[in-house]
Parts: structure tokens; sequence; C-alpha cells
């Protein structure tokens, strides 16, 4: 079979192509970023290091604070999942993405209080945060916004498709949600969470959890799957 030479003009002119292309083809969803900042009511930090492939909606009246190098969406991944959503809802409301975060298709973070995502994070396709219940538990309740509580991951979090964090949550760095998970309770650092409710698969710091790293989770206090 042959292979063309991977430095053939015809490969090159490829390759040139492919990379105008896909610069030309972000244009408009950074286009519909800035007038949403522009027109949501949100207030909005970003710098230019900001990189969309994915549609994104803005929408509230709280802060929305991106730092740098910070990706939404992946092209290569579905396109037809809904744009992400960025909700701060109410004017305390705090949602920050840290440096060289990665968030992907489909994904909503909905803050009444806050929602904080530590640089380096990996956040996975259709995932929701969402730092309120929205509603009361007691049946004559439900039309109250019900209970709320921050939502932190730390440094370095990777956090699989389609995972749901709920209010007051805070995702130890290093740690990995796995897809689908419902996390209630706190992940210690390093840990591997799974299921639903999400418990302790095993550590990214050895191949199995070991006893050490059981009862170090336990002393962590703020630790509680
Ligand atoms: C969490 C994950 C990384 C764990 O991978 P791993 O360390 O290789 O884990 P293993 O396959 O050895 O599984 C360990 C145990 O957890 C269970 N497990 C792993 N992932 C699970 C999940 N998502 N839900 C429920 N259980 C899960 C396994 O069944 C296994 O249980 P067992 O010990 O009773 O057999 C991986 O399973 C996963 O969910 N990846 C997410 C990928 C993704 O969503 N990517 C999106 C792009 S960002």
């Amino acid at each position: 079979m042959k292979v063309t030479d991977r430095k053939s003009p015809l490969r090159l002119m490829r390759r040139l192509i492919f990379i105008i292309w896909s610069r030309l083809s972000r244009l408009p969803l950074l286009f519909r970023f800035r007038w949403q900042v522009l027109f949501s009511g949100t207030s909005v930090q970003n710098d230019s290091s900001l990189l969309i492939e994915h549609p994104v909606t803005i929408h509230g009246i709280g802060s929305l604070v991106i730092g740098k190098h910070v990706w939404l969406g992946f092209k290569l991944a579905n396109n037809g999942l809904p744009p992400i959503l960025l909700q701060p809802r109410t004017a305390n409301a705090v949602i920050s993405i840290g440096d060289s975060s990665a968030i992907m298709n489909g994904t909503e973070i909905i803050a009444q209080m806050a929602v904080t995502i530590g640089p380096r994070c990996l956040i996975g396709p259709s995932v929701s945060f969402m730092d309120s219940d929205f509603h009361g538990i007691a049946p004559d309740q439900r039309g109250a916004i019900g209970a709320m509580a921050p939502i932190v991951l730390e440094e370095n979090v990777w956090v699989g498709s389609r995972a749901v964090i709920v209010k007051g949550v805070t995702i130890g760095r290093d740690a990995i949600v796995g897809a689908c998970a419902v996390v209630t309770k706190n992940v210690p650092a390093g840990a591997i969470v799974a299921g639903n409710p999400a418990r302790v698969v095993g550590s990214v710091y050895s191949l199995r959890v070991s006893k050490e790293f059981d009862s170090d989770c336990y002393q962590a206090g703020n630790s509680n799957i």
C-alpha cells in the first residue's frame, strides 16, 4: 500500500485547509458567546485565550469568571447535544472555571450560590452541576427554592460523561468521577468514584483502594464517601 509522504505538498495543503476551516468554524460560536456576554445580564470575565467549539448559552444575573486557556466544547464530540449552559441564576451567584479547564458539549452548570471549577479540570459531556435542590423537600414546600450549598472542584478533577453533581459537594484534587455517577457526598483527593450514589471504587494514586488510602479518606474530615 502506498503511504503518502507526511511532508508531501498535497498533505501540507490539506492540513492548511483543515486549520483554516477549523479556525473559521469557531467564529460563529465566538460571535454567539460575545452576543450573550453583551445581552444576557450576566457579568462575564474571560480573556482572549478562551476556545469555543460548541454553542454556549449564558443565562442569569450573577457572575461568570473564566480563567485562561479554557476550552468550551469539542468539535469532534457529539454536536447534537444541547449548548453548554452556564447559568449563575441569582445576583450573588458565581460560576468560576479555572485556568486550562475543559467543559464538553451539553454540560450544564446552574448556580444559585457558587460552582467553582478549579484549574486543569476535565468535565465530560452532558454533566450536570446544581448547587440547589430548586424545590423544598416537604410536600407543601415544592414551590420554595429549597436547600442550596456551593459546589467545589479542586485542581485536576476529571468528571466522566453524564455525571450529576449535587449541592454542597467538594471533589478533591486529582479525583475522577465515573460516567453516570450521581455525586451526593464529598470526594477525597485522588479517589475514583462511580455509581448512584457515587462510591469510592479506586484511587488514582494506587491501582487498588489500599487500607492506608481508605483511612486517609475518612481522616480527611470533609470526605464522606
Ligand atoms: C471511572 C473510570 C475512569 C474508572 O476506570 P478504571 O479505573 O479503569 O476502573 P475499573 O474499570 O477497574 O472499575 C473499577 C470498579 O468500578 C466499577 N465502575 C467503573 N466505572 C464505573 C461507572 N462509571 N459506573 C459504575 N461503576 C463503575 C467497575 O465495574 C469496577 O467494579 P468491580 O471492582 O466491582 O468490578 C471509568 O470507568 C469511567 O467511568 N470513565 C469515564 C469516561 C468518560 O465518561 N469520558 C468522557 C470524556 S471526558
